[in-house]
């Protein structure tokens, strides 16, 4: 019996699932992850775009790339591992989505149970009174986009030295801690606290199954580690 048939039968027979999911569910829908090949961390400095001094050093360009990433998203449609996880949801009680993806895409497969780690892109924040709406032209018509208030907006985006929204982890680790498995999908999980939830859950009793084109879990952690792309091995894992 191979690995993929095991964590079939270990998902058919979960009570509860949780899943996290990184960049690398979106990949396949031609949105570039971080940290892999082409990923845009190799490209670019995270403090040059994704922390607060950076948006405060220079909105614009940290605006600039928020509006390309816009663009790119824009013309995103989900693949077949976004709608295996809505498939997933929709035979179970018990099921949780935790994302650390800012794309929507999960939104527009239509998952429910969703928990947004790091914010939403088409989501904006006021820098001054702190109003939040959202905005989904493309491009934006002004960089940087202001706030009724005439203040500046930022993107609603959690960035590096930055809080979780409000909620988010301790909603997240509710469900990790009572989740018979936890599904780790393309993410490196190298990014805290969002990663902390793996040893977490484990820790609950969850047992862990990993899908990644570069499985990188550490082995005392994951009970099968599925190596490929998502869009191919969640909907096998389902069928
Ligand atoms: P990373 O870019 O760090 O990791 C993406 C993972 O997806 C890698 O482990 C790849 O091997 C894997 N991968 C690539 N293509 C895949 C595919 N088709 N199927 C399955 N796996 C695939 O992205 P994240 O782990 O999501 O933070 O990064 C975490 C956070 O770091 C992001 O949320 C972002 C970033 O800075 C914020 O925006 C706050």
């Amino acid at each position: 019996m191979d690995g993929i048939q095991k964590a079939r039968e270990l998902l058919a027979r979960a009570r509860s699932i949780v899943a996290l999911t990184g960049a690398g569910i979106s990949a396949e829908s031609g949105i570039p992850t971080f940290r892999g090949p082409g990923g845009m961390w190799r490209q670019w400095r995270p403090e040059d775009l994704a922390t607060p001094a950076a948006f405060a050093r220079d909105p614009r360009l940290v605006w600039e790339w928020y509006d390309w990433r816009r663009g790119l998203i824009a013309r995103a449609t989900p693949n077949a591992g976004h709608r295996a996880l809505v498939d997933l949801e929709n035979g179970r009680e018990k099921f949780t989505l935790v994302t650390q993806n800012v794309d929507g895409l999960h939104d527009l497969a239509g998952s429910r149970n969703t928990v947004k780690l790091h914010g939403d892109i088409w989501r904006m924040r006021c820098t001054e009174c702190r109003a939040e709406w959202t905005d989904r032209r493309v491009p934006l018509p002004e960089l940087p986009p202001r706030c009724r208030c005439g203040a500046m907006a930022r993107p609603a985006i959690v960035w590096f030295g930055e809080s979780l929204p409000d909620g988010a982890m301790e909603q997240a680790e509710q469900a990790a801690c009572r989740a018979d498995v936890l599904l780790v999908i393309g993410t490196s999980a190298v990014v805290y606290p969002a990663a902390g939830l793996v040893p977490y859950a484990v820790e609950s009793g969850a047992q862990v199954i990993e899908i990644n084109t570069e499985p990188s879990l550490p082995g005392g952690e994951v009970a099968y580690a599925l190596k490929g792309p998502a869009g191919e091995i969640l909907p096998r894992l389902l069928g």
